[in-house]
Protein backbone atom coordinates (compact mmCIF):
# COMPACT_ATOMS: atom_id res chain seq x y z
CA UNK A 1 0.00 0.00 0.00
CA UNK A 2 1.42 3.69 -1.24
CA UNK A 3 1.53 6.18 1.40
CA UNK A 4 0.00 9.48 0.85
CA UNK A 5 0.19 13.10 2.36
CA UNK A 6 -1.46 16.24 1.61
CA UNK A 7 -0.77 19.57 2.38
CA UNK A 8 -3.41 22.07 3.04
CA UNK A 9 -3.81 25.70 4.88
CA UNK A 10 -7.55 26.07 4.93
CA UNK A 11 -10.84 24.65 5.06
CA UNK A 12 -9.60 21.46 3.60
CA UNK A 13 -12.89 20.54 1.45
CA UNK A 14 -10.83 18.65 -0.84
CA UNK A 15 -8.23 16.99 2.08
CA UNK A 16 -12.63 15.35 2.91
CA UNK A 17 -13.20 14.45 -0.77
CA UNK A 18 -9.85 12.53 -0.39
CA UNK A 19 -10.42 11.32 2.68
CA UNK A 20 -13.80 9.77 1.62
CA UNK A 21 -12.20 8.39 -1.67
CA UNK A 22 -9.50 6.82 0.31
CA UNK A 23 -12.65 5.05 2.90
CA UNK A 24 -14.38 3.63 0.18
CA UNK A 25 -11.18 2.24 -1.24
CA UNK A 26 -11.45 4.09 -4.46
CA UNK A 27 -8.19 5.97 -3.39
CA UNK A 28 -5.95 2.82 -2.90
CA UNK A 29 -3.33 4.19 -0.18
CA UNK A 30 -3.23 4.90 3.58
CA UNK A 31 -3.65 8.95 3.97
CA UNK A 32 -0.45 8.58 6.36
CA UNK A 33 -0.18 12.61 6.99
CA UNK A 34 -1.79 15.73 7.02
CA UNK A 35 0.76 18.69 6.86
CA UNK A 36 -0.44 22.71 7.56
CA UNK A 37 0.46 25.76 7.78
CA UNK A 38 -2.25 27.18 9.36
CA UNK A 39 -2.75 26.37 13.10
CA UNK A 40 -6.29 27.40 12.72
CA UNK A 41 -7.39 25.12 9.27
CA UNK A 42 -10.51 23.69 9.25
CA UNK A 43 -8.60 20.99 7.60
CA UNK A 44 -6.53 19.63 10.66
CA UNK A 45 -9.51 18.92 12.69
CA UNK A 46 -10.94 17.21 9.63
CA UNK A 47 -8.13 15.15 9.72
CA UNK A 48 -8.12 14.75 13.81
CA UNK A 49 -11.60 13.71 13.24
CA UNK A 50 -10.77 11.05 11.41
CA UNK A 51 -7.24 10.17 13.34
CA UNK A 52 -4.93 10.76 10.54
CA UNK A 53 -1.48 12.01 11.46
CA UNK A 54 -1.42 16.02 11.39
CA UNK A 55 2.16 17.98 11.33
CA UNK A 56 1.69 21.92 11.97
CA UNK A 57 4.56 24.12 11.02
CA UNK A 58 4.53 27.79 12.16
CA UNK A 59 6.59 29.57 9.03
CA UNK A 60 7.23 32.67 11.13
CA UNK A 61 9.57 30.76 13.42
CA UNK A 62 11.86 29.53 11.24
CA UNK A 63 14.48 31.73 9.33
CA UNK A 64 14.18 30.14 5.79
CA UNK A 65 12.44 27.83 3.95
CA UNK A 66 15.29 25.69 4.10
CA UNK A 67 14.49 25.11 8.03
CA UNK A 68 10.92 24.35 8.10
CA UNK A 69 11.01 21.92 4.72
CA UNK A 70 13.29 19.89 6.51
CA UNK A 71 11.18 19.05 9.53
CA UNK A 72 8.65 18.48 6.74
CA UNK A 73 11.43 16.18 4.65
CA UNK A 74 11.65 14.19 8.27
CA UNK A 75 7.65 13.52 8.84
CA UNK A 76 7.53 12.70 5.48
CA UNK A 77 10.61 10.13 5.55
CA UNK A 78 9.57 8.36 9.43
CA UNK A 79 6.20 7.59 7.68
CA UNK A 80 7.34 6.39 4.08
CA UNK A 81 5.30 8.97 2.16
CA UNK A 82 5.49 8.26 -1.54
CA UNK A 83 3.42 10.72 -2.50
CA UNK A 84 1.80 14.27 -1.99
CA UNK A 85 -1.24 16.23 -3.10
CA UNK A 86 -1.46 19.83 -1.97
CA UNK A 87 -5.33 20.63 -1.36
CA UNK A 88 -4.99 24.61 -0.93
CA UNK A 89 -1.82 24.71 0.27
CA UNK A 90 -1.14 28.42 0.11
CA UNK A 91 2.79 28.62 0.24
CA UNK A 92 5.86 27.96 -2.47
CA UNK A 93 7.94 25.01 -1.87
CA UNK A 94 11.44 25.20 -2.77
CA UNK A 95 13.10 23.64 -5.87
CA UNK A 96 15.20 21.38 -3.40
CA UNK A 97 11.94 19.79 -2.09
CA UNK A 98 9.75 19.30 -5.38
CA UNK A 99 13.25 17.79 -6.94
CA UNK A 100 13.14 15.29 -4.10
CA UNK A 101 9.31 14.07 -5.17
CA UNK A 102 9.81 15.08 -8.70
CA UNK A 103 6.62 13.71 -10.41
CA UNK A 104 5.24 12.29 -7.17
CA UNK A 105 3.71 16.24 -5.84
CA UNK A 106 0.87 17.17 -7.49
CA UNK A 107 -1.18 20.35 -7.19
CA UNK A 108 -5.05 21.62 -8.02
CA UNK A 109 -5.69 24.79 -9.37
CA UNK A 110 -9.36 26.82 -9.29
CA UNK A 111 -8.31 27.86 -12.85
CA UNK A 112 -7.04 26.75 -16.50
CA UNK A 113 -3.53 27.22 -16.33
CA UNK A 114 -1.43 28.49 -17.69
CA UNK A 115 -4.18 31.27 -17.43
CA UNK A 116 -4.43 33.08 -13.90
CA UNK A 117 -1.56 31.13 -11.55
CA UNK A 118 -1.52 32.45 -8.04
CA UNK A 119 -3.18 32.45 -5.20
CA UNK A 120 -6.24 34.53 -6.59
CA UNK A 121 -7.04 32.94 -9.34
CA UNK A 122 -10.68 32.51 -9.53
CA UNK A 123 -11.09 36.68 -8.37
CA UNK A 124 -8.68 37.30 -11.38
CA UNK A 125 -10.36 34.79 -13.56
CA UNK A 126 -14.15 36.31 -13.04
CA UNK A 127 -12.45 40.21 -12.90
CA UNK A 128 -10.82 39.52 -16.77
CA UNK A 129 -14.60 38.22 -17.34
CA UNK A 130 -13.54 34.81 -18.89
CA UNK A 131 -16.71 33.04 -20.12
CA UNK A 132 -14.98 29.87 -19.06
CA UNK A 133 -13.70 29.50 -15.46
CA UNK A 134 -12.59 25.60 -14.72
CA UNK A 135 -9.57 23.60 -13.09
CA UNK A 136 -5.95 22.24 -13.42
CA UNK A 137 -4.53 19.53 -12.10
CA UNK A 138 -0.96 19.26 -12.29
CA UNK A 139 2.58 17.91 -11.20
CA UNK A 140 4.57 20.48 -9.09
CA UNK A 141 7.42 21.49 -10.51
CA UNK A 142 10.08 24.62 -9.34
CA UNK A 143 7.22 27.09 -10.82
CA UNK A 144 4.68 28.66 -9.41
CA UNK A 145 1.11 26.47 -11.03
CA UNK A 146 3.73 25.80 -14.14
CA UNK A 147 4.30 21.91 -14.08
CA UNK A 148 2.44 19.49 -16.40
CA UNK A 149 -1.25 19.12 -16.60
CA UNK A 150 -2.80 16.22 -15.18
CA UNK A 151 -6.34 16.93 -16.07
CA UNK A 152 -8.63 19.93 -16.80
CA UNK A 153 -12.44 20.73 -16.81
CA UNK A 154 -14.68 23.63 -17.33
CA UNK A 155 -17.12 25.22 -16.22
CA UNK A 156 -18.66 28.06 -17.92
CA UNK A 157 -19.42 31.43 -16.35
CA UNK A 158 -22.86 32.98 -15.60
CA UNK A 159 -23.61 36.51 -15.70
CA UNK A 160 -24.94 37.02 -12.25
CA UNK A 161 -21.84 34.66 -10.94
CA UNK A 162 -20.05 35.95 -7.65
CA UNK A 163 -17.21 35.07 -6.38
CA UNK A 164 -18.81 32.87 -3.80
CA UNK A 165 -21.10 31.31 -6.24
CA UNK A 166 -18.70 30.46 -9.45
CA UNK A 167 -16.37 28.88 -6.14
CA UNK A 168 -19.36 26.83 -5.01
CA UNK A 169 -19.51 24.90 -8.74
CA UNK A 170 -15.80 25.03 -9.06
CA UNK A 171 -15.26 22.82 -5.53
CA UNK A 172 -17.94 20.42 -6.62
CA UNK A 173 -15.39 20.15 -10.49
CA UNK A 174 -12.51 19.63 -7.75
CA UNK A 175 -13.87 17.16 -5.38
CA UNK A 176 -14.89 15.28 -8.61
CA UNK A 177 -11.45 15.84 -9.93
CA UNK A 178 -8.55 15.54 -7.41
CA UNK A 179 -9.76 11.95 -6.35
CA UNK A 180 -9.21 10.24 -9.76
CA UNK A 181 -5.92 12.18 -10.16
CA UNK A 182 -5.01 10.94 -6.92
CA UNK A 183 -6.15 7.58 -7.94
CA UNK A 184 -4.20 7.29 -10.90
CA UNK A 185 -1.24 8.42 -9.18
CA UNK A 186 -0.75 6.22 -6.46
CA UNK A 187 -1.38 3.56 -8.90
CA UNK A 188 1.47 4.45 -11.41
CA UNK A 189 -1.04 5.11 -14.16
CA UNK A 190 0.08 9.10 -15.21
CA UNK A 191 2.73 8.78 -17.12
CA UNK A 192 4.91 12.28 -18.00
CA UNK A 193 6.70 12.85 -20.93
CA UNK A 194 7.99 16.02 -20.90
CA UNK A 195 5.73 18.75 -20.14
CA UNK A 196 2.87 15.52 -21.76
CA UNK A 197 0.85 13.61 -19.15
CA UNK A 198 -0.22 10.24 -20.19
CA UNK A 199 -3.03 7.95 -18.62
CA UNK A 200 -2.32 4.93 -18.74
C1 LIG B 1 -9.22 25.10 -3.68
O1 LIG B 1 -10.22 25.71 -4.45
C2 LIG B 1 -7.93 25.01 -4.46
O2 LIG B 1 -8.13 24.88 -5.84
C3 LIG B 1 -7.28 26.33 -4.14
O3 LIG B 1 -7.57 26.53 -2.78
C4 LIG B 1 -8.84 25.99 -2.48
C5 LIG B 1 -8.74 25.20 -1.19
O4 LIG B 1 -10.02 24.81 -0.76
N1 LIG B 1 -5.88 26.31 -4.39
C6 LIG B 1 -5.20 27.36 -4.86
O5 LIG B 1 -5.70 28.44 -5.08
C7 LIG B 1 -3.73 27.08 -5.10
N2 LIG B 1 -3.10 28.16 -5.79
P1 LIG B 1 -10.19 23.69 0.34
O6 LIG B 1 -9.28 24.08 1.52
O7 LIG B 1 -11.63 23.74 0.70
O8 LIG B 1 -9.78 22.37 -0.26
Amino acid sequence: MKNLAVFVSGSGSNLQAIIDAVDRGFIKAKLALVVSDNEKAYALERARKKNIDTFYFNPKKYKNRPAYESLITAELSKRKIDFIALAGFMRILSSEFTAKYKNRIINIHPALLPSFPGQRALKDALDYGVKYAGVTVHFVDEGVDSGPVIMQDIEPVRNEDTQESLLDRIHKIEHRLYPEAIRLLVEGRLVVEGRKVKIE
